[in-house]
């Protein structure tokens, strides 16, 4: 069925981005201003995924450039990544909840064949998960970041890194050690994956 969900599994990633533009699967797509698919390296090896656009993305039609943003270019420069090289970038969910509230369960899973679709067509070595949404969707769990931080979990066999979303590092300092032990981990899990 053309526009249907049983298709985005068989597209490829310009037909996959073209679907994502003028996606209407849930009712984000009545106040975004973009859609945001993502950004990067389709070839990485990383791909990092957040909660959701903010304003300033749904403006820009890309993900995290606003201050959130910042601190996670900061934390690519620390694995020697880049928007352009070594990661793919993107959300749970593709359009703005409004006001930035939480995307909801729904919407969630209109979006979850997208993201589902790109890990497949980037094949990623790992997953970073920024932040619960992210974390809980690609873990299967409802546990909390604090607990679903520190271990290796497994999205369809890769790898699956939890770490705080960078926009609560900004609020909360004390845990920005703990999000530096995440990315060892992230990167030491991609180094034994691609050893092996
Ligand atoms: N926060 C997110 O989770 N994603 C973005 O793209 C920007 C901010």
């Amino acid at each position: 069925e053309a526009g249907g969900v049983d298709d985005i599994a068989s597209l490829d990633i310009d037909a996959l981005r073209q679907r994502v533009a003028h996606c209407t699967r849930c009712r984000l797509c009545e106040t975004r201003t973009h859609a945001v698919f993502g950004v990067g390296d389709l070839g990485a090896d990383w791909m990092m995924i957040g909660e959701g656009p903010g304003a300033t993305e749904d403006q820009v039609g890309e993900p995290f450039v606003g201050q959130a943003g910042k601190l996670l270019d900061n934390m690519l420069r620390a694995l020697d990544l880049n928007r352009a090289s070594g990661v793919f970038i993107t959300n749970v969910v593709k359009c703005r909840p409004p006001g930035n509230r939480d995307p909801l369960p729904d919407e969630i899973a209109a979006c979850a064949p997208y993201l589902r679709r790109q890990i497949a067509l980037v094949q990623p070595q790992v997953l970073l998960a920024l932040g619960r949404f992210a974390a809980q969707s690609l873990v299967q769990s409802q546990a909390k970041i604090g607990a679903l931080r520190g271990t290796v979990h497994r999205h369809e066999g890769v790898p699956v890194i939890a770490t705080y979303h960078p926009a609560y590092l900004l609020r909360a300092m004390t845990d920005k050690a703990k999000a530096w032990q995440d990315l060892c981990l992230a990167r030491d899990t991609l180094r034994a994956r691609l050893a092996t």
